[in-house]
């Protein structure tokens, strides 16, 4: 395995932080942006004792001139980027009829206008060194949909539609771009859908639980290899069998 740049967006929060370990764990370098910095040196220290050094900058995914300081401050304190996990996500659940703009545009801005804030400044290195690794973590309810997720439904589709352009106009110059679609996993995101809703979820799942979020960094960390270099466009859908599309 080549030890690489990776940068992992919202890397701080339930799957980002799985994925951070299993990368740095393959040997990368392993880069996060936070807005918070009280909780950043908390979560960093945390991965410390772990024995794994997270570099990391401030940056808002949801604003394009933040994002774009975030990569170039990436680039200077860890080399430049030849992995990118598109990851930073949020909720803002509601119904369509109660949902305002607000609602809406948080959701759509984080989830998936971070894509093109956060790559745009990514794909031109990658083109000129001819390699890199673009992962986007969408969902089973951009697959599905989910009474209550119009906004964050939209996003999640928009993602992989993303995916399948990028992949098309980047895959001459050795840069692979993938969707991993991650069904209702253990994480606060999750554990703040009420307890009764979640519960009929759950009982939804074949695999009759919640995934771990290991279980998504896994995939992520399989599409970032070398040997991943014939797939691209792909969707991987991880849900314990909650949505089995083909
Ligand atoms: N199908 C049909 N009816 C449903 C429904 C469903 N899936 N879910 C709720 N309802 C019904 C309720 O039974 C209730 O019916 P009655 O009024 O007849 O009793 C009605 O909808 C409630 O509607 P409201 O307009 O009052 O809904 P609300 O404003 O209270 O919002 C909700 C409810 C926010 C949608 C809540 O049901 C909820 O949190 N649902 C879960 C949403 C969800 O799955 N979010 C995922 C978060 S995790 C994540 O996003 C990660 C990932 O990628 C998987």
């Amino acid at each position: 395995m080549n030890p690489r740049t990776a940068l992992v967006t919202g890397g701080t929060g339930g799957i980002g932080t799985a994925i951070v370990r299993y990368l740095a764990r393959q040997g990368h370098r392993v880069a996060t942006n936070y807005r918070d910095a009280a909780k950043a040196d908390a979560w960093r220290a945390a991965m410390a004792t772990e024995g794994i050094d997270v570099c990391m900058v401030p940056g808002d995914v949801a604003d394009p001139a933040s994002a774009e300081s975030m990569v170039r401050a990436v680039e200077k304190d860890c080399g430049p980027v030849d992995i990118l996990v598109n990851n930073a996500g949020i909720t803002r659940d509601t119904t369509f009829h109660k949902m305002d703009y607000q609602q809406w545009s948080e959701v759509v801005n984080t989830n998936l206008n971070a894509c093109f804030n956060v790559t745009r400044p990514v794909i031109e290195g990658m083109r000129a060194r001819k390699w890199g690794r673009i992962v986007q973590i969408s969902s089973i309810n951009g697959q599905k949909g989910q009474y209550g997720q119009a906004n964050y439904a939209a996003a999640k589709a928009g993602m992989h539609g993303f995916t399948i352009s990028l992949a098309q106009e980047n895959a001459k110059f050795g840069i692979t771009v993938n969707t991993v679609s991650p069904g209702y996993v253990g994480t606060d995101m999750v554990m703040a859908v009420p307890e009764e809703v979640r519960e009929k979820i759950v009982a939804q799942i074949p695999i009759g639980r919640l995934g771990r979020p290991e279980e998504i960094a896994h995939a992520v960390a399989f599409f970032t290899t070398d040997e991943a270099s014939w797939i691209t466009g792909a969707n991987l859908a991880i849900n314990g069998g909650h949505y089995m599309g083909w």
